[in-house]
């Protein structure tokens, strides 16, 4: 396999992924909203931009069943039914329902691979089963949210643990460049560390909002089995389990 990281979404720009499997991850906090959604039992997840793009993809998928869900700086947008805290997508809340998401990053990062062979999102509460579901891939994208296009911390940890699972499942057939050395790196001098991920821009920002909670739940690794998967612009189980 040939691992190349991206350390933020626009660094994808341009880059020709056809042929590729790549990993979104952007561990504060859509992608980890995402994993728990599916596992609620959210039956789909559509990432779009913009707040209007969401409100307009609701209605027309009907508000009955489809609920609005996102953030802007770290806070619900009003008027949407969720903000982006994983912890409010309850089996109550998102069981059975289409959520139309709208995030600063994540949603973008999303969007911005939608021309890759297969997308799948990834956190550390799904880290290993995301591992096992690209390790045979021969050529792996590993893109990192990042903070308005610049470098976080807490993507590229993630990034990292995902490449050492898969140092560890295919040893010297693992190829990486300087990007996917440093997360790795990073992933071996650290691993999952609350304070350093609390410490983080992202962190911190969700601290002066008063969801520093998060950030320890967002902290959890492999407590999730599920893999999503975003196949034109919708995130579903990769298993097709779930509602
Ligand atoms: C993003 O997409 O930028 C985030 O997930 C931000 C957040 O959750 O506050």
């Amino acid at each position: 396999m040939n691992a190349t990281v991206f350390f933020t979404l626009q660094e994808v720009d341009g880059a020709v992924l056809q042929d590729h499997t790549a990993v979104v991850i952007d561990v504060l906090r859509a992608s980890s909203t995402i994993v728990a959604a599916l596992a609620a039992g959210a039956q789909a997840i559509y990432p779009v931009v913009s707040t209007e793009e969401a409100i307009k993809l609701a209605t027309s998928l009907g508000r009955e069943d489809a609920l609005l869900a996102g953030e802007r700086r770290g806070l619900k947008v009003e008027g949407f039914d969720l903000g982006n805290s994983p912890r409010e997508f309850t089996p109550e809340m998102v069981g059975g329902k289409r959520v139309v998401m709208t995030t600063t990053n994540g949603t973008r990062a999303l969007l911005a691979v939608d021309g890759a062979e297969h997308v799948l999102v990834a956190s550390f509460l799904n880290l290993s089963a995301v591992a096992a579901a690209c390790a045979d891939a021969e050529r792996l994208a590993v893109v990192c949210a990042g903070r308005e296009g610049r470098f976080s911390i807490d993507d590229t940890l993630c990034a990292g643990m995902l490449l050492s699972r898969l140092k560890e499942r295919l040893g010297g057939t693992l190829e990486v460049e300087d990007a996917g050395r440093s997360a790795l790196a990073l992933a071996e001098a650290f691993g999952v560390d609350d304070a350093l991920l609390a410490d983080s821009a992202a962190g911190r920002s969700l601290a002066e909002v008063g969801m520093l909670d998060d950030v320890a739940w967002c902290g959890r690794v492999d407590v999730e089995e599920l893999v999503p998967k975003l196949k034109e612009r919708i995130i579903q189980r990769a298993d097709g389990g779930g509602s």
